[in-house]
């Protein structure tokens, strides 16, 4: 097989997952994509920090820099703006391909990452970003390209629906299970954004972007956390046949209200779904996302909305695609990734609604 220099830089909770799968099923994933992905290194900010996973002590380094040099293909999951940022504008501007599951960079820097890629020919896949292990932005980019999406109600933070269900299911305090959250991988690293429903909104932002084929900026999302939610609400809100959950909205709003004929609403909030609803049905760390499509009708997407295992699967597809994308043209093949070019005037985002 040819060879590809694979770089990592981060190895939280889903990046030594990364490292270990990609270690451990060499050999399958040589066959699946044509080329031996080898990993040249893995950056990380602390040489000595404690991780999930026991990596080799000789791939770590401190200088993501040097290590992206001459890489086929960079692997970012550090989480943050800067410097993930820089080193993917780095990777792109020497011709790498480029998997990310940095959410806060995409909805914040999208367009700038997606023109670098644009500009030398590069690809920038985000599986992971949004919904851990549940396959949702291919669907949206590719499988859906043809249709028109009307709608996307979803629970798409894996730590608030796994706080409130057990708050709903057990009647434990925020506080304690929020601890939980993090000692399991699930929570990012500053958990406030969880719970004040930043990490929801930024995925919003980049499932309204794609389904709508416009740039959603994060700044137009309507967002309320799950801080103001109390144990006597979910009581009350049980008693009368519902649960509380945390839900992202996307939708057109066509001819509805005052609302130009081509706006669009994004939305996260704690909101009451009656229990007979499937949404009330998502517990634990799961995500759902529904797709509503004129032409396809209703779609749902569920499973594992974190975990660092779990998400890890949807960087490794992501990697073996870019992979397979190398040895079919070589690198720099031209297929752009991006799904959000600004082809149509959405006229208007609501921001509340
Ligand atoms: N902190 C995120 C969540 C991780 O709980 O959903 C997955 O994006």
């Amino acid at each position: 097989y040819r060879r590809l220099r694979i770089a990592l830089l981060g190895a939280g909770s889903v990046g030594s997952q990364v490292a270990r799968l990609l270690l451990e099923h060499a050999d399958e994933l040589a066959d699946r994509s044509g080329a031996a992905l080898e990993l040249a290194g893995i950056a990380v900010r602390d040489l000595d920090a404690p991780r999930d996973v026991e990596l080799p002590r000789e791939l770590l380094t401190t200088d993501a820099e040097t290590l992206i040099v001459g890489s086929d293909i960079v692997i970012e999951l550090m989480g943050g703006i800067e410097p993930a940022r820089e080193y993917l504008l780095q990777a792109l501007n020497s011709g790498a391909d480029v998997v990310t599951g940095n959410k806060a960079l995409l909805a914040t820097h999208g367009a700038e990452i997606f023109d670098a890629a644009d500009q030398v020919g590069a690809s920038v896949s985000y599986e992971a970003a949004v919904a851990g292990a549940i396959p949702i932005i291919r669907p949206l980019r590719d499988s859906l390209a043809g249709d028109r999406v009307d709608r996307i109600v979803g629970i798409v933070n894996g730590t608030t629906n796994y706080i409130l269900d057990r708050m709903d299911v057990e009647g434990a305090e925020m506080a304690d299970i929020l601890a939980d959250a993090q000692r399991l991988g699930y929570a990012e690293a500053d958990p406030t954004g969880d719970v004040e429903g930043h990490d929801a909104a930024q995925k919003a932002a980049i499932l309204a972007s794609l389904a709508f084929h416009t740039t959603v900026p994060l700044e137009a999302v309507h967002r309320e956390g799950i801080t103001g939610v109390t144990k006597q609400m979910m009581d009350a809100a049980r008693h009368a046949g519902y649960v509380i959950k945390m839900v992202a909205v996307c939708e057109r709003l066509t001819g509805r209200g005052e609302a130009s004929d081509e706006a669009i609403s994004v939305r996260v909030y704690p909101a009451l779904i009656r229990r007979e609803h499937p949404l009330a049905s998502v517990h634990g760390v799961n995500n759902a996302v529904f797709v509503q499509a004129e032409a396809a009708g209703n779609l749902m997407f569920y499973g594992a909305g974190a975990g660092g295992v779990q998400t890890a699967s949807a960087v490794l597809g992501d990697v073996v695609s870019a992979a397979r994308r190398h040895i079919a043209g070589g690198a720099g093949v031209g297929e752009s990734t991006r799904a959000n070019l600004p082809t149509v005037d959405i006229g208007q985002v609501v921001t509340r609604y």
